[in-house]
């Protein structure tokens, strides 16, 4: 670390957490390493809108949006007022409460797939929830998976039997430590779009896999035709298809990938952006799939927890009402064609494109080194810009004007210092941080 004044209490702050937090931080996304460490805000005191405040005081636009949590902007005056009336009413009880049902009917207007619904509080677990079901329906124990899915051990148990499975997955070197070992093989990788690769696993396991799990696309659409033969293959073998929306739910449409592209899996994960940063994940799928649940041992205290309830159900009323992801379509559609605009005036051998709701920048250059050097002066620099982020954009609606404006003029300065760094071969001189450290990696583009 080679932090400045500008950002001292945030890495004070580090040191003190790595004293008594093993690894400093709750998720990996939020170590100083995945950004430019030593420059980049480590820790937040406040946000509203589409900005933070770090503990030194200086201001960021949030273009992560929270992790991906918020959709609707930071203290979100509708959904926080509706929190707060909900926490004057109490917020846990020893009974049930209506809004259970009132969100499912919510999700099940507005999900595809959805013909019944249970919860969970966050994404990582409900994936595990969606996993634990497919077994349990199907009566088989593998299950094949595309992109990332959190934490569990059905998820980490892919590295029990190829130390490597997890690799372009999320990033390389996962050691599964503390998955039993007997659960080496029960999870198999399989690549995005490509059928022929899917079919000849399912082929290989007849009749023994429970489950395909997958991200429907993340920041690129999948193949043509590509989701709709994944969903014939799994009709074909018995399989429950589970799209996990954990990332990719709400932003393109509010019903999710699934209706933007008219494809339906038997089940779809959704947290996150569900609740506008309120803890709550859903599990929705077909009747057929969901009843057994009934019979199944998936029950937890903070499932009831009526502040996410109400949380996500304003979130969505409001993402209907407020029309959030044709806003988002235009706001990235923006975005890309301004910061194409700035590289063009810069010289600079970058592209912004993507999908809209979720531009990123791609560095023109075959050289990974060289591309790890300029995304990692790219972060380390729009830091000091105010501009918090990676290389790409996770969009919410309470970005607007300002902040394309504050983001597309810094970039253009960043760019220019970028290719003078490049022609005059001064990159790691303009370099004050360790490169970022890989990001999580999906093959699901
Ligand atoms: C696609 C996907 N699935 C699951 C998760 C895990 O969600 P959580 O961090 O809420 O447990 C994430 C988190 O980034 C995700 O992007």
């Amino acid at each position: 670390m080679n932090e400045d004044g500008r950002v001292r209490r945030s890495y004070d702050l580090y040191r003190r957490a790595l004293e008594l937090i093993p690894g400093g931080t709750q998720l990996i996304s939020r170590r100083p390493t995945r950004y430019a460490n030593g420059v980049s805000p480590v820790f937040a005191s406040r946000a509203r809108g589409a900005r933070f405040w770090d503990v030194d005081g200086n201001e960021y636009i949030d273009w992560v949006s929270g992790i991906g949590a918020i959709i609707l902007g930071y203290c979100d005056p509708v959904v926080d007022e509706a929190v707060r009336r909900q926490m004057a009413s109490g917020t846990m009880y020893p009974i049930n409460h209506e809004l259970e049902i009132e969100l499912a009917e919510e999700l099940v207007r507005t999900i595809p797939c959805a013909e019944m619904v249970r919860y969970a509080k966050c994404g990582g677990e409900a994936c595990a929830m969606a996993v634990r079901i497919a077994r349990g329906v199907t009566g088989r124990d593998l299950v094949l998976f595309c992109g990332y899915h959190g934490w569990h051990d059905w998820y980490l148990a892919a590295n029990l039997a190829a130390e490597a499975n997890l690799d372009p997955h999320l990033f390389p070197g996962i050691d599964p430590t503390g998955v039993p070992r007997a659960l080496a093989g029960t999870a198999l990788p399989f690549p995005s779009g490509d059928l022929a690769v899917l079919g000849q696993l399912l082929d290989d396991h007849k009749g023994q896999v429970a489950a395909v799990i997958m991200e429907p696309l993340r920041s690129e659409l999948p193949p043509a035709g590509y989701l709709d033969g994944v969903c014939k293959l799994c009709r074909q073998h018995g399989v429950v298809l589970i799209f996990d929306e954990v990332s990719s739910g709400f932003r393109i449409r509010v019903g999710g990938v699934q209706e933007y592209l008219g494809v339906m899996p038997d089940m779809a994960v959704f947290a996150k952006a569900i609740s506008n940063g309120y803890p709550m994940a859903a599990v929705v799928g077909r009747r057929e799939v969901m009843e057994p649940v009934g019979r199944m041992f998936i029950s937890s205290t903070y499932w009831s927890d009526t502040i996410g309830l109400r949380a996500a159900l304003t979130t969505i009323r409001e993402l209907k009402r407020r029309e959030v992801p044709a806003y988002l379509h235009r706001l990235g559609s923006d975005i890309q064609r301004r910061l194409n605009e700035a590289a063009e005036a810069t010289d600079l051998a970058v592209r912004c494109g993507g999908l809209s709701v979720h531009p990123s920048l791609q560095f023109q250059t075959p050289d990974a080194a060289l591309k790890s050097k300029l995304s990692t002066l790219y972060i380390q620099e729009m830091a000091k810009r105010g501009c918090h982020g990676y290389t790409s954009f996770y969009l919410n609606a309470a970005q607007g004007d300002a902040e394309v404006e504050q983001t597309v003029s810094a970039a253009r300065e960043v760019f220019a210092l970028m290719q003078e760094g490049l022609a005059r071969d001064t990159l790691d001189r303009l370099l004050e941080c360790d490169l970022q450290q890989d990001a999580f990696r999906r093959l699901v583009r």
